[in-house]
């Protein structure tokens, strides 16, 4: 299984893609985490990054696809894999067709801006293994703290309202475009696309991205 999970910020990619990979068994290829994990690490691509993270933009297309080419050569992608937040332009998606990369399924998560604001203004993350959580919709065991370490959540430097408030344009104006662009292939190729309505609870978006994904399997 080959799948892209596709949405705005803060629709909840992160959260359905850890249901979808542990069903499937496949790694979460999160482009996101990948960078972060090099501010963390303060690589030189790091460095560069985080000036552009930091300012709701994004980072360069051949970075990018140069990050997610290598990644999918390690061995366990041989059963397939899920791409969050990746591709993101159409450039980055006519990449993964120049590649030959085959994708199966293509999963948009339709929010509106205002519930975006809302989900990532409550988001906590635990740094270490990127385990999501709200304040309100999806709270840990204990306030502030990480359910399976105990250790402190915190809030992603990128989640200050101004910083969302441009990572939706962004979106709008480079990312939106590419629902057009796999349903358009879905019509002219093997890849399928479903888009669900992702303004309900985790649990019923879950089912409706199980449901689109068995639709198609059957
Ligand atoms: P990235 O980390 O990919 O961020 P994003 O796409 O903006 O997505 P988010 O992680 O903000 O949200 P999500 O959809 O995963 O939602 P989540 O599950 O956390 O990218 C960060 C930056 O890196 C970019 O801005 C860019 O600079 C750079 N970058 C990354 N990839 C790139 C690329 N390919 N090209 C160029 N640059 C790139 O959920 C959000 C919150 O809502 C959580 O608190 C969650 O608990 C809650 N929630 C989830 N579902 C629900 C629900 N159903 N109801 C209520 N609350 C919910």
């Amino acid at each position: 299984m080959r799948l892209i999970l596709l949405g705005p910020p803060g629709a909840g990619k992160g959260t359905q893609a850890a249901y979808v990979c542990r069903e499937y068994r496949i790694p979460q290829i999160s482009t996101g985490e990948m960078l972060r994990a090099a501010v963390a690490a303060q690589t030189p691509l790091g460095v560069r990054a985080k000036r552009v993270m930091d300012a709701g933009e994004l980072v360069a297309d051949d970075i990018i696809v140069g990050l997610v080419k290598e990644r999918i050569r390690e061995s366990d992608c041989e059963n397939g894999f899920l791409f969050d937040g990746f591709p993101r332009t159409l450039p980055q998606a006519q990449a993964v067709v120049d590649a030959h990369i085959d994708i199966d399924h293509v999963v948009e998560i339709r929010v509106s801006d205002e519930d975006v604001v809302r989900r990532i203004s409550g988001r906590r993350v635990h740094e270490a293994s990127g385990r999501i959580y709200h304040v309100i919709f999806n709270p840990p065991k204990v306030a502030g703290l990480d359910d399976e370490t105990g250790e402190q959540l915190v809030q992603r430097e990128d989640d200050r309202e101004k910083t969302v408030r441009e990572r939706l344009r962004v979106y709008h104006a480079q990312t939106h475009p590419l629902v057009a662009f796999y349903e358009g292939r879905s019509e002219t190729s093997s890849v399928r696309f479903s888009a669900v309505d992702g303004s309900g609870s985790v649990d019923e978006i879950s089912k409706a991205i199980a449901t689109a994904l068995n639709a198609h399997d059957s």
